[in-house]
């Protein structure tokens, strides 16, 4: 997999210690991972804002970002073991209104086939006391003419394929360690 990855047009290949990332298209990579190979994928999709990405276009049509969206979840469905997890970071709502991204997210992520498990909030502190200080809409258009919450946090969709429990896994996880990293209130 390794060659193949590095035969993709433009692929940026880095080493970070025992682990190697490879910056290039998405949907060109997934296509060389094998079927039921991989437990997690954790991912923050372009919202389709207009943000300015460089080479990456953030102004499709709903159409062609639906496309889009269905088909990388497509081979994340394909390459996820059996109660794998897929998590995937989008805001509540966008400029286009509550339906995008993330109803629009469970929505595809149902139809291609995966199983909701938990839905993760993150509160992002920097941004909430940025969002009060400003007190502006998306793209600064403050007016109560269009009334709309500016949300602080974000959301993480967490799915899995086919069933809840990884089998057959066998975790190096203390039962200490696991109840310590799934409590979802603040560590002290
Ligand atoms: C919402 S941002 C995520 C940012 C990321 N969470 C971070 O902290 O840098 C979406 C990212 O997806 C990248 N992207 C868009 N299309 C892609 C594709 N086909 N393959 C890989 N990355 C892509 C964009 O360039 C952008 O960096």
């Amino acid at each position: 997999m390794e060659t193949e990855l590095e035969q993709i047009e433009n692929v940026k290949k880095i080493s970070a210690g025992r682990h190697t990332i490879y910056q290039g298209d998405c949907c060109e990579g997934l296509k060389m991972i094998q079927d039921n190979s991989v437990h997690l994928i954790v991912t923050s999709p372009p919202y389709n804002i207009g943000i300015d990405y460089g080479s990456y276009k953030d102004t499709l049509s709903f159409e062609q970002y639906t496309t889009f969206a269905e088909a990388w979840l497509k081979e994340c469905f394909r390459i996820l073991v059996n109660g794998g997890r897929i998590c995937v970071n989008v805001p509540f709502t966008t400029i286009f209104g509550p339906d995008a991204p993330y109803n629009l997210y469970y929505n595809i992520m149902r139809k291609v086939g995966f199983k909701s498990r938990e839905l993760i909030v993150w509160v992002k502190k920097r941004k909430c006391d940025r969002q009060f200080l400003r007190r502006k809409p998306y793209f600064g258009t403050a007016s109560s003419f269009n009334p709309c919450i500016q949300y602080c946090s974000e959301a993480i969709l967490v799915m899995c394929k086919n069933t809840f429990n990884l089998n057959g896994f066998n975790s190096d996880l203390t039962e200490q360690e696991f109840l310590k990293w799934n409590y979802s209130g603040e560590h002290k």
